[in-house]
C-alpha cells in the first residue's frame, strides 16, 4: 500500500520504517527540513536501536522516503498516518499538531477523488479522531467521513529502546473505525503481521486501550513502591522477598500443564524501585486524570498513582539523609540518569529531582550513565556536575551513590565497593545488588 505518516518523530519514524520493511511504499513527513534530509540519507534523527540498520535498508531500496510536501504526500498514497506530538500542559492535551495535521489533510482531499483513509496514530483523548480530527477533515475537504474519506484510530504500543521489535511482533494491533471501509483498508495494512491478534473497535475505545494499558502499567509500579515504601518501615521486612511471593500467586505466574512456570515480563512493573519516568507514563496518566476531570470524574486510584510517583525520589534522599544528615560538602555519586536502560531519554526521570536536591544541599555531584550524558548535559545547563565517563571514576572518592537506573553495567557494582576503603554507602533504587554484600548498604524497601 502506498501509506504517508505525518510528524518523523519517535512514533512516526518507527512505523514508517517497520511498515517499509513490511513491503509497503512509505513517505514520512516532516516540516523540518534537516530531519528530512537525514531521513532520506539513512540517517535516524532519534536514537532507537535497530532503527539505522532498517532506515538505511529501505532508505536504499527506495520503499522510503522523507519530504516537507504533505499535499503530495497525502494525494500519492492510499492512507495516511497522523504520529504528530501531543504534548499536556497539565490540564489537557495540547491537539494544535492534530488539528493542523487534519486541516492540512483535509485540503489535499479537496482534489483527491478516490477513497482516503485517515489514521490517528499519536496518544490522543477519547472521541479526539470522531469529534476534532473527522470534522476538521470534512470542513477543510468539503467531503464526507464514511462516503469519500474514512477516519481510523491505531495506537502504538512501542517501548523505547525496543520500538522496532514491539512494532514488528507486536502483542496486539488494534484497530479504530469509523466505518468498515476503513477498518478493512487498516487490516489490509497490517495484513503481513501472521498471527497477530487483531482488535477492531471504534475510534474513542482504540483511543481508550492505549491509555487504559499505559495507567494500567504505572498503577503497578506506584502499587509496589507504596507496599515497598511500608516494607522498609517494619523490621525483618523486605519487599523484595515480598513481591518474589506475590510473583508466585498462579494468576501472576502461571504453572503450564508440564509443571514449568512462566514468569511474564509484567511481574517486572511490580517491584519497589525509584519510581516510574519516560513520556508516556506520566503524560498519559496525568491526561486521563485530567480527562476524567472534565467528564466530571475524580479519577482517585490514578491521582494517587502519581502522587506515590512524585513522592519516591523523596524515598531515595531519606535513605541518604539517614547515614550523612549533613550533606553539605560531601561527594554524591549519581548512577543512572536516563529514565530507564536502553535510552538516553531523562524526560521525567527520578535522577532529576535528587541531583537538584543534591544540589541544593551544597554536595559535590558526580554522574555516569553509559549514554544519556549529553541529555543531561542539557537538563543541567546551569549546574555544577562532574560527569565521569566511566563507572569506576564515578564512584572514586565519594561519601555515598545513589543507584537511579536499572543499566546492566551496575550489576558489578557490589565488587567495585568492596574495593574502597572505607566503602562509601550505596542507596540502590532498583535493588540490583545483594545488601549482604556490602557493608553500608541502603535500598527501597529494605
Ligand atoms: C511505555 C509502555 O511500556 C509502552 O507500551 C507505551 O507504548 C509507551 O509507554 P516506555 O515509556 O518506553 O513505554 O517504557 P517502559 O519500558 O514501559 O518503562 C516505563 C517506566 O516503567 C520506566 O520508568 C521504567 O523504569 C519503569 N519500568 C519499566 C519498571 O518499573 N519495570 C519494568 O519492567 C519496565
Amino acid at each position: 500500500m502506498k501509506v504517508s505518516v505525518l510528524g518523523s518523530g519517535y512514533v512516526g519514524l518507527v512505523s514508517g520504517v517497520c511498515l517499509a520493511e513490511k513491503e509497503h511504499d512509505v513517505v514520512c513527513v516532516d516540516l523540518d527540513l534537516d530531519k528530512v534530509n537525514k531521513i532520506n540519507n539513512g540517517i535516524p534523527p532519534i536514537y532507537e536501536a535497530g532503527l539505522e540498520e532498517l532506515l538505511t535498508k529501505n532508505v536504499e531500496s527506495r520503499r522510503l522516503k522523507a519530504t516537507t510536501e504533505l499535499r503530495d504526500a497525502v494525494l500519492n498514497s492510499d492512507i495516511t498516518l497522523i504520529a504528530v506530538g501531543t504534548p499536556f500542559d497539565g490540564e489537557v492535551i495540547d491537539l494544535s499538531y492534530v488539528e493542523v495535521a487534519a486541516r492540512q489533510i483535509g485540503e489535499a482531499l479537496k482534489d483527491k477523488n478516490s477513497y482516503h483513509v485517515v489514521v490517528v496514530k499519536s496518544t490522543v483523548v477519547p472521541g479526539t479522531s470522531d469529534e476534532v480530527v473527522l470534522p476538521i477533515i470534512e470542513s477543510a475537504s468539503g467531503k464526507k467521513a464514511g462516503v469519500d474519506f474514512g477516519v481510523g484510530m491505531n495506537p502504538e504500543f512501542l517501548r523505547e529502546g525496543e520500538a522496532i521489535i514491539d512494532f514488528m511482533y507486536p502483542d496486539r494491533i488494534v484497530l479504530g473505525g469509523g466505518d468498515e471501509r476503513t477498518h478493512a483498508v487498516l487490516e489490509q495494512l497490517y495484513s503481513s503481521f501472521a498471527g497477530v491478534d487483531i482488535l477492531k473497535t471504534n475510534n474513542s475505545t482504540a483511543e481508550m486501550i492505549k491509555y487504559a494499558s499505559n495507567s494500567l502499567l504505572a498503577t503497578m509500579i506506584s502499587f509496589s513502591n507504596e507496599i515497598g515504601n511500608l516494607c522498609s518501615l517494619i523490621e525483618g521486612i523486605d519487599a523484595v522477598d515480598v513481591f518474589n511471593g506475590v510473583h508466585l500467586d498462579k494468576r501472576v505466574s502461571p504453572i503450564m500443564n508440564d509443571g514449568k512456570r512462566v514468569v511474564p515480563s509484567l511481574t517486572s512493573y511490580l517491584e519497589a524501585g525509584c519510581g516510574f519516568g519516560g513520556s508516556c507514563f506520566p503524560k498519559d496518566v496525568k491526561a486521563l486524570v485530567a480527562y476524567g476531570k472534565r467528564k466530571n470524574m475524580r479519577m482517585n486510584l490514578l491521582d494517587s498513582v502519581m502522587a506515590v510517583n512524585r513522592d519516591q525520589p523523596q524515598q531515595m534522599i531519606n535513605r541518604l539523609t539517614k547515614h550523612i544528615p549533613d550533606l553539605a560538602g560531601k561527594t554524591i555519586s549519581v548512577l543512572g540518569l536516563a529514565f530507564k536502560p536502553g535510552t538516553d531519554d531523562m524526560r521525567e526521570s527520578p535522577a532529576i529531582p535528587i541531583i537538584m536536591w543534591l544540589h541544593e544541599q551544597g554536595c559535590k555531584v558526580k554522574a555516569y550513565d553509559p549514554i544519556a550524558q549529553h541529555e543531561a548535559e542539557a537538563v543541567f545547563e546551569h549546574y555544577d556536575i562532574e560527569y565521569c565517563s566511566k563507572l569506576s571514576e564515578a564512584i572514586d572518592d565519594v561519601d555515598a551513590i545513589m543507584l537511579i537506573t536499572r543499566w546492566d553495567d551496575f550489576k558489578n557494582i557490589g565488587q567495585l565497593i568492596r574495593e574502597k576503603n572505607p566503602q562509601p554507602l550505596l542507596v540502590d533504587g532498583r535493588r540490583m545488588i545483594d545488601k549482604n554484600s556490602i557493608e553500608n548498604y541502603e535500598g527501597i524497601g529494605v
